[in-house]
């Protein structure tokens, strides 16, 4: 039976994980820490480790686990800036998975857009303490409004479409922009000037820290709203924080943040957040945060274990070859393997 030691478990992943287990040979050795140098230690004896966003796996922890004898870590999560890819090459093949509901993540992208512009949030508060009031509620009509969306792989997509579905305009940027489509491309700076709503949709690269920062923020629309299902650190958040109390930011949506680690996912209602930037934005009557939820769907979820476990059979019993792998090659198509059909190293 192939041991994995599941970091970072929570209440929700444990039903679909004991199922594919179950069905495929596999024990999940369910941990509640997270990954980090200070728990590597409980990977011994295991063929692989299973991590999500928040688990650190950077060089020290890799050497730990491939000295430990672990052969493969199987992110359950599409994005991977927490692993340090090139560290691993070489010792430690990595899988994710890369689409397991990206409408999920779109979807939830437009409810905090909606919820966020119509005040639902405000209005839920109200009627439960039965305060029928209108007074503030006043909203803007999505029709009619440029959308810019930054990064238009899998959910930038989706949520192209459903923008379209509420008459929006879309306009967008992306590094690489997709050949086949109809999307309108600008430049960055093209995109800020003219956007009443900025979503972001592409990954937390060295280059895309902090791609919304006062510079960037400095160039939008008085008024603009920001939606965040991406990573955190794609925002500086200082920098939104100073825009939101010079009023040029009309509102932001923050599935993630950047210091989320030690934050999200955590039931901390009854302690004091020591976080004072996040405290702050969560003050402001205009800022709706999750704790990276946007991906928490029943069919998710399921996606999710099954990918997750043809990932680790096909690393153990088959002959190797994953089109999940990653490595740091990735997204050079005249270096990567994988496009011809091979493993990463
Ligand atoms: P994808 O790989 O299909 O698309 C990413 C797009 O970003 C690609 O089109 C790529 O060309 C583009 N891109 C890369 N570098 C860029 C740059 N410097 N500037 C602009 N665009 C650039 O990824 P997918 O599945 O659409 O996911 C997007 C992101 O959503 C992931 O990287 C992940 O961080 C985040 N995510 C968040 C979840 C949540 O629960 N909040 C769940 C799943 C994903």
């Amino acid at each position: 039976m192939i041991q994995v030691a599941f970091f970072d478990a929570k209440a929700y992943d444990k039903p679909s994980f004991e199922r594919v287990g179950r069905e495929h040979d596999i024990h999940f050795r369910f941990l509640e820490t997270k990954l980090n140098e200070d728990t590597v230690e409980l990977a011994k004896g295991c063929d692989a480790v299973c991590v999500f966003v928040n688990d650190t796996v950077n060089a020290a922890v890799i050497d730990r686990l491939y000295a430990y004898g672990v052969r493969l870590i199987a992110l359950r999560s599409a994005g991977y800036n927490n692993v340090d890819v090139k560290a691993a090459f070489g010792k430690i093949h990595v899988v994710h998975v890369p689409a397991y509901s990206p409408y999920a993540v779109a979807e939830h992208a437009m409810a905090l857009l909606l919820t966020s512009v119509r005040r639902i949030h405000k209005a839920y508060n109200r009627t439960r303490e039965f305060n029928f009031s209108l007074n503030g509620l006043t909203g803007f009509d999505l029709h009619g409004k440029t959308v810019g969306v930054i990064g238009t792989g899998r959910i930038g997509r989706i949520f192209i479409n459903i923008c379209r579905g509420f008459g929006m305009k879309v306009i967008a940027y992306d590094h690489f922009p997709a050949r086949d489509s109809d999307i309108e491309y600008v430049s960055l700076d093209e995109l800020f000037a003219s956007s009443d709503v900025i979503s972001l949709h592409c990954p937390l690269t060295e280059e895309t820290r902090h791609l919304i920062d006062s510079s960037a923020i400095g160039k939008m629309k008085k008024g603009v709203v920001i939606v965040n299902t991406s990573r955190g650190g794609l925002i500086d958040a200082e920098a939104l924080l100073e825009g939101i109390k010079a009023r040029k930011i009309g509102a932001a949506c923050l599935d993630v943040y950047e210091e989320e680690a030690d934050i999200f996912f955590e039931d901390r209602s009854g302690h004091i957040l020591n976080d004072d930037l996040l405290s702050r934005l969560i003050s402001m009557p205009n800022v709706i945060v999750t704790s990276h939820q946007a991906f928490l769907t029943e069919e998710a979820l399921s996606n999710i274990a099954e990918t997750t476990a043809g990932n680790i059979l096909s690393y153990f019993e088959n002959d190797g070859l994953c089109n999940n792998e990653l490595c740091y090659r990735c997204g050079h198509i005249e270096q990567c393997k994988k496009e011809r059909k091979e493993r990463c190293f």
